[in-house]
């Protein structure tokens, strides 16, 4: 079968690999319809994440089709239409049955603390299989698959896998609530999933941060108030929205591929920090390997967590679900400490929010396909991922389609995250 693997940093490749096998009685086997590059792929491949074996396939969203289960799997067969959640969790431990499926004591073979379990990542991640491939091996498929209804496609559920469920747990971290004035850093992907899932949790107002005018824009079709770090300073700009304030909530969409601003009032008051960000990148990108102007780390690991901590108002929360792994040892704690705030963060527990999000999308609450932007064949997988990388125009999120069942003509992202109780939200 055709799959996306990862050879080395700034190498990745569409190989011929073996199909997957079942190998545990709680296996399925799912031929891949639909699945899709997400900025955390960035990472290993820019080698901000470390850790990647090579051969692994890459990839951790998709939606297909039950090919096969094992002897264990009593609720799906063979032809069932699922969505797979990024994460994989046991169902049976205390940690799962509370909901926090990113903490599973099980499905780590390193043991209870190794860490979230997900597809196509690093060994330490469960060295698992990714699913940007025609054919998958879920483990713990009974727990972990979500079955579809026909009326939800595989351009609105490819968006469930993670993206959706990330920035709903995110908005869940940032405590937001009703009326709450919100600022997502970030306009990818989930950054910008993030702006109707703050609103169906009750945003008042949202503020998005970016430093790319076509994202900004994509954010602005939502109704988002949007700021430029790259023509005006994002905590300034933010606190003048806000009466000076700043805001109640903020959502760190960003993570470790945080980038200076290249330009404008930010830009020039940076000084000595650019040594500091200097120090951070070699830190966390020990290896690099860019092609050009392609698969080029961020070079400000730590800005969009101290833009964050500028920006929210006293005693207000920060939820971040940017990536940071283990090696980022640099946070600007004792402003939070001084401001009273609340800090949560951590990987997204998928499962937990996953039917929720079908549900809504499947009663017209909710439509996150037109933030899907790029529909490529398997064919041109690394020229997308490349494109992706580069934040090329247009990139914001790129699907892949495995099978011409789950085929779905692209759409641009007009009326992103539009749905009948997001564009203007939810107020209570
Ligand atoms: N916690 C989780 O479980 C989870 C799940 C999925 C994705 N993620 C993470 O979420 C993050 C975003 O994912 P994505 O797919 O949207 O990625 P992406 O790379 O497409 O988006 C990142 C965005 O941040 C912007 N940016 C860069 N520097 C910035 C700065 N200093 N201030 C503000 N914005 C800045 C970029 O221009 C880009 O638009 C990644 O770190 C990804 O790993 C986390
Ligand atoms: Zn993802
Ligand atoms: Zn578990």
């Amino acid at each position: 079968m055709k799959a996306v693997v990862w050879h080395a940093v700034g190498d990745i490749r569409l190989d011929d690999v073996p199909e997957p096998k079942i190998q545990d009685p709680y296996d399925a086997i799912v031929r891949i319809t639909t699945s899709a590059i997400c900025g955390t792929d960035l990472h290993f491949v820019r080698g901000t994440m470390p850790g990647m074996r090579e051969g692994r396939i890459l990839g951790h969203e998709a939606v297909g089709i039950v090919e096969e289960v094992g002897q264990g799997v009593r609720n799906f067969r063979a032809g069932d239409r699922v969505v797979v959640p990024s994460t994989v969790a046991c169902g049976t431990c205390s940690y799962c049955r509370a909901g926090y499926y990113a903490q599973c004591d099980n499905a780590n073979p390193g043991g209870p603390q190794a860490g979230t379990v997900f597809f196509g990542g690093p060994e330490a991640a469960g060295g698992l299989d990714g699913l940007q491939a025609e054919y998958a091996r879920i483990p713990y498929a009974h727990v972990g698959l979500v079955p579809l209804p026909d009326t939800v496609d595989d351009a609105q559920a490819i968006l469930l896998s993670d993206i959706y469920p990330t920035s709903w747990f995110g908005a869940r971290l940032a405590e937001v609530g009703s009326g709450d004035t919100v600022a997502i850093v970030g306009a990818g992907p989930v950054g910008q999933a993030a702006v109707a899932c703050a609103r169906l949790q009750g945003a008042g107002r949202v503020i998005v941060v970016d430093g790319l005018a076509d994202r900004l824009e994509l954010a602005r079709r939502q109704h988002a108030e949007t700021v430029d770090f790259n023509a005006e300073d994002p905590v300034e700009a933010v606190r003048e929205l806000t009466g000076g304030i700043g805001v109640d909530r903020v959502i760190d969409a960003v993570g470790v591929d945080a980038q200076r601003p290249s330009r404008g009032p930010a830009a020039d008051t940076l000084g000595e920090q650019n040594e500091q960000f200097d120090h951070e990148r070699d830190q966390v990108a020990p290896e690099r390997n860019p092609d050009g102007d392609t698969w080029v780390p961020g070079d400000a690991p730590s800005l969009a967590a101290r833009w964050s901590v500028q920006m929210v108002a006293k005693a207000g929360t920060v939820g971040t679900i940017g990536v940071y792994p283990p090696q980022v040892q640099h946070y600007p704690f004792g402003e939070a400490f001084m401001k009273n705030l609340t800090l949560r963060n951590g990987n997204c527990n998928h499962r937990r929010y996953l039917p929720r999000l079908v549900s809504l999308v499947a009663s017209g609450a909710l439509d996150p396909t037109p933030l899907i932007t790029q529909w490529s064949g398997a064919q041109d997988a690394v020229e997308a991922y490349r494109m992706f990388d580069r934040r090329e125009a247009g990139w914001t999120k790129v699907a892949l389609g495995l099978s011409d069942r789950g085929a779905v003509a692209p759409g641009m992202g007009e009326a992103a995250g539009t749905g009948a109780s997001t564009t203007a939200g939810t107020q209570e």
